[in-house]
């Protein structure tokens, strides 16, 4: 179990995924990743900026070439609830023609920000195109959208920790937690 201070661990409800946990999940993917992708020709792209912890240690846990790279889209019309639409704030900089793409999410909810994604993505005519979230809500999904790879499925809570934030903060714990209630319910006041 993680010692980390008061100072952060304050606000968290109860610890969801330990260190330790998710440094086995992220073996996992990795492993699976990388048999999966032996002859092909990989690119992670990374949804900024939840996915920046996960991504980072995942690519680590790939034991093959790889490229990488980065989007930023914005889906949350607060911090909350997605609002469906999906507007690209930072564009990759590698053209996707002849890559093996592997979209790197934190966290897959309604999907309705992965749906329009791929959409996008698709019509850059990469090879192939997969989804890998470390966490999955699937009982929050509205769109059709399932991931190829998940770490865990987590129940339908806002969770933080990991590169996840509530209003930009708590991306730097190294745990993943379910934030206490009155923390959101207080600052929407
Ligand atoms: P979707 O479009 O509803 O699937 O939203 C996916 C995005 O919403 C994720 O990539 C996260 O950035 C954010 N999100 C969804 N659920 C949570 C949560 O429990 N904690 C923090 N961010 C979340
Ligand atoms: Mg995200």
């Amino acid at each position: 179990m993680c010692m980390f201070s008061e100072n952060m661990s304050k606000d968290i409800r109860e610890v969801l995924l330990t260190e330790e946990q998710i440094a086995e999940l992220v073996k996992k993917l990795g492993d699976e990743i990388t048999k999966d992708y032996k002859d092909k020709n990989l690119l992670l792209i990374s949804v900024l900026k939840g996915s920046v912890v996960f991504v980072a240690d995942l690519m680590r846990a790939i034991d093959l070439p790889c490229s990488m790279d980065f989007m930023v889209v914005s889906s949350y019309g607060d911090s909350m609830e997605s609002s469906g639409i999906v507007k690209i704030i930072k564009d990759l900089d590698i053209s996707l023609e002849g890559y093996d793409v592997l979209i790197v999410e934190d966290i897959l909810d309604t999907g309705r920000t992965l749906a329009s994604l791929i959409e996008i993505l698709k019509m850059r005519r990469p090879k192939s195109i997969k989804i890998c979230t470390l966490l999955d809500k699937v009982d929050c999904r509205l769109a059709n959208v399932e991931a190829d790879y998940v770490g865990a499925r987590v129940p339908d809570e806002f969770v933080v920790g990991y590169g996840l934030d509530y209003n930009e903060r708590y991306r730097n714990l190294p745990f993943v937690g379910v934030l206490k209630p009155l923390v959101y319910t207080d600052e929407s006041k």
